[in-house]
């Protein structure tokens, strides 16, 4: 579904990806795990094509993305759940979803405000707030819906966790497992070991900008030695 091929991005004169290679299948979720300054963001940043890739290939369905502008990519079914969450603070949640909802045409049994007002229910009762006024788990929620909102093919997280209660996150792990049960492909970003290996169905570690290790979720886990050499657990 998605294919990288030996990437190589960074910014400036700062190369961070040395050669990037993996693929994520479709209808199934790929983990990326590595520890902090990896290259997993900046992998994400060129696959949407915020960064430019310098070197290697990128595709998706079969066709060529790494010299396409990132409108075109959102527009080819990239959605994309940066670090960051990108929602408009100065907005309320109901034009968040409004102006994501406007933008994108909805396919034949795809995500309505309805639809994501059901999986998110706790946004229902915050659509006159503006995204400020939201806690850290209510934003992730909303830049989720946003993105669904979209009707993407594959779904890219990063760190959808990242400073979130245990209780949110429990809910956001429910909610992904719920997304994944609809057959669509994800792409994940964690620093979360357990979240992201109960959620994945194959995982790659990426170290100094390049996949050093791939396999499945058991395996990863009974690998104490790679979990120590790559993630520091
Ligand atoms: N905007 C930037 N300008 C210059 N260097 C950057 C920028 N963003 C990241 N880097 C550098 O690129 C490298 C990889 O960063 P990246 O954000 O991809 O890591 P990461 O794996 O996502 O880490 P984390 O788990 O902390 O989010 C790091 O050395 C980082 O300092
Ligand atoms: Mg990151």
């Amino acid at each position: 579904m998605l294919e990288l091929s030996g990437v190589q991005s960074g910014y400036g004169e700062t190369r961070v990806l040395h050669g990037m290679t993996f693929r994520a299948r479709p209808g199934r979720v790929l983990a990326i795990l590595g520890r902090n300054g990896a290259g997993k963001s900046t992998t994400l940043k060129t696959v949407m094509g915020l960064l430019p890739a310098t070197a290697g290939q990128i595709s998706f369905q079969g066709r060529p993305l790494h010299r396409e502008r990132p409108h075109r990519i959102a527009r080819m079914g990239l959605g994309y759940v940066p670090e960051t969450r990108d929602i408009f603070a100065s907005l309320t949640v109901r034009e968040n979803l409004d102006l994501a909802a406007r933008r994108f045409p909805v396919p034949p049994g795809g995500w309505t405000r309805d639809r994501v007002l059901d999986l998110f229910p706790r946004l229902g009762e915050r659509m006159g707030n503006g995204g400020m006024q939201l806690s850290g788990g209510e934003q992730q929620m909303l830049a989720i819906a946003r993105t669904l909102l979209m009707n993407p093919r594959l779904l890219i997280l990063d760190e959808p966790t990242e400073g979130l209660a245990p209780i949110i996150v429990r809910l956001i792990h429910d909610r992904l497992m719920d997304l994944k049960r609809t057959g669509l492909s994800m792409v994940l970003v964690e620093q979360n070991f357990g979240f992201a290996t109960s959620l994945a169905d194959d995982v790659v570690i990426v170290s100094k900008g390049q996949a050093v290790w791939s396999g499945g979720p058991s395996d990863i886990r009974a690998d104490t030695g790679a979990q120590h050499r790559w993630l520091g657990v």
